[in-house]
């Protein structure tokens, strides 16, 4: 088989690309990624030079390029998108771009050339739940709250629309938050353990009340191979973590622990504007048709992620370049 994987040298992309390659030695993979600030190719550095890899750096708003790597692939599956909330109600207009046209041009060429596309989507799409709110599941409308969220419901309801128009042969996966190896420090569990390393204070939003329903990366990965290879076309399906429904500040304190410090570390700091309070996922779908269930419980998952920053402070000091450090400032500094 022959794959293209769109946005592979960011977190989950390079994750998925390194489990695919490990399983499946035959296929033949193509990782398409512009490269953006949270973009590391020492990610999958293993495979540079493997004759079944190849690494094209491009943006997935490039027709051109797109169609012309679509036309010789199998499967199409799209990582690619600006992917942090705080950024997107800085500046939105990157996000529209790359994730709502870019899908779209995908989308385009896997209509052209009838490539089966799948897309990677997230819990947030459908908006924020109450405390007694039952979970997320494939039937829950849409109700995105924020510019990122916003911009990945569009791109949803377009691979939709090209399934019922065109009948594009696409699926979805909605996943809940992931945490776990080469994850860009900006986001909570990776910036709050290069926080403590360095004896900073972490910054936990507003009360800290809010939750989230946290996925191990593996756990993730291995759903998305299922639905690629055993998935029903037009479909979605939906995945979150094992019994990791949490607060941020239970979060926090778990963390604090697991790296020897004590709760002064906590910094409540003003809250994100228009933060969604409460997201959980019901993954009864892909566990009733295709077995698929979280096996990585929150605990040792967060016990591992630690272990993986610890061991790789180059990576840390790889992407915390410039642009982190005045993104560090913008967000917590000088706000
Ligand atoms: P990431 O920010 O770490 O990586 C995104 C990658 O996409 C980067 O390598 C970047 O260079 C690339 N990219 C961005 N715009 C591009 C473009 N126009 N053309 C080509 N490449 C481009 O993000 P991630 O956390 O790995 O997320 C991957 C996908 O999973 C995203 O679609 C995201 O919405 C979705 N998702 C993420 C989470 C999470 O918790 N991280 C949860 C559910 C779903
Ligand atoms: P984040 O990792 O940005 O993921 P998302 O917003 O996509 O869920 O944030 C996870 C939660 O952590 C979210 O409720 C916001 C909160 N948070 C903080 O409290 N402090 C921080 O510095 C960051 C980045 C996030």
């Amino acid at each position: 088989m022959k794959i293209l994987i769109c946005g592979g040298a960011g977190f989950i992309g390079s994750n998925f690309i390194l489990y695919l390659a490990e399983k499946y030695p035959d296929y033949n993979i193509i990782n398409l990624d512009k490269l953006n600030y949270a973009a590391n190719l020492k990610n999958v550095k293993k495979l540079e030079g493997s004759a079944n890899y190849k690494f094209i750096k491009g943006d997935i708003c490039d027709k051109n390029l797109v169609f012309d790597l679509v036309k010789d692939v199998d499967v199409v599956v799209n990582f690619a998108a600006e992917t942090h909330v705080d950024r997107s109600i800085m500046d939105s207009s990157i996000f529209i771009k790359s994730n709502v046209q870019g899908t779209q041009v995908l989308l385009e060429a896997a209509k052209e050339y009838d490539k089966r596309f799948h897309h990677i989507s997230t819990d947030e799409v459908f908006g924020a739940l109450g405390p007694d709110d039952p979970s997320f599941d494939e039937m829950t409308p849409y109700n995105p709250r924020n510019p990122y969220s916003a911009s990945k419901a569009a791109a949803d309801h377009l691979v939709r629309a090209y399934f019922h128009t065109f009948k594009v042969p696409v699926t979805i996966s909605n996943c809940s938050n992931n945490y776990g190896p080469y994850q860009f420090p900006e986001k909570i569990i990776p910036l709050f353990i290069c926080n403590l390393f360095e004896d900073k204070k972490v910054p936990v939003y507003g009360d800290g009340q809010q939750i989230r329903d946290w996925i191990h990366v593996d756990d993730h990965v291995r759903g998305i191979d299922m639905i690629i290879h055993k998935g029903k076309e037009g479909e979605t399906y939906c995945l979150g973590g094992k019994d990791s429904e949490i607060t941020n500040l239970y979060l926090t304190k778990t963390l604090i622990q697991l790296m020897d410090k004590d709760d002064s570390y906590i910094e409540y700091v003003k809250d994100r504007p228009g933060h969604d309070r409460r997201y959980s996922i019901d993954y009864g779908k892909i566990a009733s048709e295709m077995g698929w269930e979280p096996l990585i419980g929150f605990k040792d998952g967060l016990r591992s992620t630690v272990d993986w920053y610890q061991n790789n402070k180059n990576w840390i000091d790889d992407v915390r370049s410039g642009d982190y450090r005045d993104y560090y400032k913008k967000q917590y500094i000088n706000r």
